[in-house]
């Protein structure tokens, strides 16, 4: 039987599946049922600071409301609205309590404090590592693209300054140069690196006439983002890289392991296929070792990077060519018939 450990954030994973934030990860009967189903750790649906206004807002104006009705009350849970994110912390702390897994808390502040706060308050719940969603829908026309860079870099150092856990960012594709952005993250000296989280864009109710949000699910063709750009970087990045996004199959996870990644995070299958579905994806992953004769991960991970095989996947620019003129000629000759 082959081992399916990994290391990732300085942790040792009993096998490189972990369960990406969501809503799936938000309470503790189905982070529960994801350790059953085998997954190596969970990352914690994301706090986020916006969550946190909108509730205290909300807390306060029911208070108002409800002034007279509410004396007792108020006086009873004076700090109430200030609550803030102690929700959140009260459900982290019992899953930290409850799982014998590692549990990955996940952090989406706005403000530089609210990140340092939020970040030192989640340490000292027992979580094993925190994950930095910088995931932002910036709607700026004022600033660049490198000052928006630059202070998610010297975010990133703060946090990397007032945090003794292990950190990891998890960012979206969305970079004109993703590359130097990553050497950069890269010399912080954080423990991981997700590639990519998946951004959701609003939709249109034609019937309403109203914009609406409803999540899109992956589909195993999203691998190809991740696959590409970890094969490109993993051999020159000393941060360990998890791969996320469009994982469907045992075969997805295998390829990302080929070129580089130390773990993936899955979330869209779960909601598609369900919890019972993860033990057949991990067991995927251990029959197909057992075929090639590999014994552990580290004997075939990275194999096929581009450090160690440029001609694995189409790296260069020829090779896109190449493929590129393939696919018109394929297309010509079908119109000719
Ligand atoms: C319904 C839903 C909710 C999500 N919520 C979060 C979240 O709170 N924080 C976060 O960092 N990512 C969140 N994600 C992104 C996932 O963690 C994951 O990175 C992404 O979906 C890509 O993986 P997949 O193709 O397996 O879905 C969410 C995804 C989905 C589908």
């Amino acid at each position: 039987m082959p081992s399916l450990k990994t290391e990732y954030l300085g942790l040792k994973l009993k096998n490189p599946v972990i369960a990406g934030s969501s809503d799936l990860t938000a309470h503790l009967p189905t982070l529960e049922k994801l350790e059953e189903a085998g997954v190596g750790a969970v990352v914690i649906k994301s706090l986020f600071e916006e969550e946190v206004h909108l509730k205290s807002l909300k807390q306060e104006a029911e208070l108002h409301k409800n002034i007279n009705l509410n004396a007792e009350f108020q006086s009873t849970f004076p700090q109430i609205r200030y609550s803030g994110p102690k929700e959140h912390m009260f459900w982290v702390k019992k899953s930290v309590e409850t799982l014998s897994i590692p549990v990955i808390a996940s952090l989406h502040a706005i403000l530089e404090e609210s990140w340092i706060d939020y970040a030192q308050r989640l340490e000292d719940l027992g979580v094993r590592a925190i994950e930095l969603n910088l995931h932002t829908a910036p709607y700026n026309w004022d600033k660049s693209g490198s000052e928006i860079e630059k202070e998610q870099i010297e975010l990133l150092q703060k946090l990397r300054k007032k945090t003794a856990l292990p950190l990891s960012v998890k960012i979206t594709p969305f970079y004109s140069n993703l590359f130097h952005f990553l050497k950069e993250v890269d010399q912080i000296g954080l423990e991981g690196i997700v590639l990519f989280n998946k951004p959701f864009f609003e939709d249109i109710n034609i019937d309403t006439e109203e914009n609406r949000f409803t999540p899109v699910y992956n589909k195993s063709q999203d691998i190809r983002l991740p696959l590409y750009f970890t094969g490109l970087v993993s051999g020159s990045l000393k941060t360990p890289l998890c791969a996320a996004q469009g994982i469907q199959r045992s075969s997805d996870i295998i390829k990302l392991l080929l070129v580089g990644a130390a773990c993936v995070q899955v979330t869209s299958v779960i909601y598609q296929k369900g919890i019972v579905f993860l033990p057949e994806l991990i067991q995927g992953i251990s029959a197909w070792m057992d075929d090639k004769g590999y014994g552990k991960i580290g004997d075939f991970r990275g194999k096929l990077n581009r450090e160690n095989n440029q001609d694995s996947l189409s790296f260069s620019r020829s090779q896109y060519i190449k493929m590129l003129m393939q696919s018109s000629d394929d297309l010509m000759s079908q119109l000719l018939i």
